[in-house]
């Protein structure tokens, strides 16, 4: 995720698109970059690191003056934060600012080396601003062609601020899928990301749908679609005040954040995968080197060994490799056996959990290979491990965890199908089916996201509990501790995960009629045992949520609510049955009335013992 402003009036450009910049930061902020037209001639100023950073650069080495031009706030996903990727890029007389990946970039990017283009960074973004020059050369004299011609031919998740050197007081924009507004002022036109870079300018603004294309000069802004046809767009009023703005709308950065799970896993797995297949090799992780592995141990704190514990459970199902999962804590002091020949992977959403990252350090001086699955780019732990797979869920606020643990949990899938066709387990046909069947998650998670009733109607019933149970059994079991985890972190009611099975060995003495119980029972193999271990429950006065696939038809006095998520493969369902899970504890947390962004004794990033 990044953030774009776009200005084009009288005011001082550098001073609009730093404030909004400022503004968006939120939505990333490992690099930052400005372009403006200063005497009809674009110049850009960008820097790696935070916006202060650029403002720094700007004060030493000359700041840009102008009245239009475009401005970027990043989070790397193709290619390192580093001066160098920054946007905005240029191609040509084109120079470009862009939020979201561009899934063929590689194609496009070997037709334009074809045609002698060179290029100065590793991003996808610098692909499509040669792309739009390569078309305006072929139509000088009229962007909005080039635009149309380039959008035709790009595949994947986009909104893009865009200046032409021959048009010094235009700024063009589109998108597809990525979200962009453009601001309407008095002799003053804007883009932003979203509403909040703009407000203190002004509240009018366009909705920019996919596929259109906004031509914004200082009188306002035209927009048209892909036939190159003018379209008339409603004018909208933001009531937003800041705050809310920033959140999308929504109440809370937890909420707006579980939203963005969709798109988050699209983003992460797309550049993995090629010709549907998976494919980590830019990670540096190839098939011969992964038959080198006997054992993996996952270490990790927090939601991140949540994540871990369903990745052992799909890499021992699908490669036969064994996998023990550990606290980072536990293990950096109980002299843990590993060593050469051993994978450790480190998975955490920050890259800079203290635990997490001495752990990492130990198993590299034990002699094991570590590979590291950070959110956070440039982050320690990012920056030590032998290999790297950055998960691309963009900057996570709220303090617990959602859409890092989504993507999370999308990479040790791609990861454990890479590794069982490599052990020869599965066929690449199997290999195949998996992978596009992980490719359909995003729409699966949307469809549980449409309807929030029951889960709302659920959190007023758990409120006045003082303790629950979430059980399940196999994957089901490994999602009920990530289910737990969020309820107790956010809306302080005690809860617990247990093995389904291993209940009657002593926990189920804590039934009662005020002990509700969360059932997840997902896996068709385990179905009828963990309804068993339902029953148990039931009898004993519980309340019981059942969480279970569509088509499962329970006796009737099974469950007090049956939530059913979408029929789909087993091996997949915990990236969808997380959803009620997050949201129960949600909404449950809402209604107790904590602060549920920042709850109280959390902290985002643990970077102490
Ligand atoms: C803290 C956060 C958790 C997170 C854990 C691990 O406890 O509150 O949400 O899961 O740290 O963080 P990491 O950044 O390593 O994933």
């Amino acid at each position: 995720m990044c953030g774009i402003v776009g200005y084009v009036g009288q005011r001082s450009c550098t001073d609009v698109l730093m404030d909004g910049l400022s503004r968006l930061e939120y939505r990333g902020y490992d690099s930052a970059g400005i372009a403006v037209f200063e005497n009809g001639i674009i110049k850009v100023a960008k820097s790696k690191g935070r916006l202060k950073d650029l403002a720094d650069k700007m004060d030493r080495e000359g700041r840009l003056e102008g009245h239009a031009g475009i401005g970027h706030t990043r989070w790397a996903t193709h290619g390192e934060p580093s001066d160098r990727n920054s946007h905005p890029h240029g191609g040509g007389s084109v120079t470009i600012v862009h939020n979201g990946i561009i899934e063929n970039y590689k194609r496009l990017k070997d037709f334009l080396l074809s045609k002698g283009r060179t290029f100065e960074s590793d991003t996808d973004t610098e692909v499509v601003a040669q792309l739009l020059d390569y078309y305006y050369q072929a139509t000088p004299g009229d962007p909005v062609k080039a635009i149309i011609k380039t959008m035709k031919e790009l595949e994947g998740s986009y909104a893009l601020g865009v200046v032409f050197a021959d048009f010094p007081d235009t700024v063009f924009a589109l998108r597809k899928e990525s979200p962009l507004i453009v601001g309407l002022g008095e002799g003053e036109s804007f883009i932003a990301s979203d509403v909040t870079a703009i407000l203190q300018y002004t509240r009018d603004y366009y909705l920019l749908e996919p596929n259109e294309i906004a031509v914004l000069s200082k009188d306002g802004a035209k927009v048209y679609d892909l036939h190159y046809q003018e379209i008339k767009k409603e004018r909208k009023t933001a009531d937003w005040d800041v705050s809310a703005a920033e959140k999308g709308g929504y109440p809370h950065f937890m909420i707006k954040e579980i939203h963005e799970q969709p798109v988050a896993v699209k983003t992460t797995i797309a550049p993995r995968i090629t010709d549907g297949m998976p494919d980590l090799s830019e990670c540096g992780i190839t098939p011969e080197r992964l038959r080198e592995f006997h054992a993996i141990n996952v270490v990790a704190c927090g939601t991140a060994m949540h994540a871990g514990m369903v990745g052992k459970y799909v890499i021992e199902k699908l490669a036969k490799v064994p996998v023990n999962v550990d606290i980072a804590s536990e293990f950096r002091y109980r002299e843990p056996l590993v060593g050469e020949g051993d994978l450790v992977i480190i998975i955490s959403q920050s890259g800079e959990t203290a635990d997490s990252l001495a752990a990492m350090r130990l198993a590299k001086e034990l002699g094991a290979k570590t590979l590291a699955i950070v959110n956070a780019k440039g982050s320690s732990i990012a920056r030590e491990a032998d290999m790297l797979i950055y998960t691309h869920a963009g900057p996570e606020i709220a303090v617990a965890s959602t859409k890092a643990y989504m993507v999370q949990i999308a990479v040790m899938y791609l990861f454990a199908f890479e590794l069982a066709l490599a052990k020869g387990v599965i066929d690449e046909a199997e290999c195949r089916r998996l992978t596009a069947l992980l490719q359909e998650t995003p729409a699966q998670i949307e469809q549980v996201l449409a309807d929030k009733e029951l889960t709302q109607k659920i959190a007023a019933e758990l409120i006045t509990a003082d303790s629950l149970l979430y059980i399940g059994r196999g994957l089901d079991y490994a999602l009920s501790m990530e289910g737990s985890l969020k309820l107790k972190e956010i809306s302080y009611i005690h809860s617990e995960s247990y093995a389904a099975g291993e209940l009657k060995h002593g926990t189920i003495s804590l039934i009662t009629e005020n002990m509700p119980v969360i059932a997840v029972a997902t896996q068709k193999r385990l179905y009828e045992k963990t309804i068993s271990n339902v029953k148990e429950v039931k009898a004993r006065g519980a309340k019981v949520v059942l969480i279970c696939r569509e088509g499962c038809c329970p006796d009737q006095d099974v469950a007090d609510h049956v939530f059913q998520i979408p029929n789909f493969d087993d091996l997949l369902m915990p990236m969808i049955a997380v959803v009620p899970l997050q949201l129960i504890a949600y909404y449950t947390a809402v209604l107790k009335g904590t602060d549920v962004d920042k709850p109280r004794n959390l902290a985002k990033s643990v970077t102490v013992e």
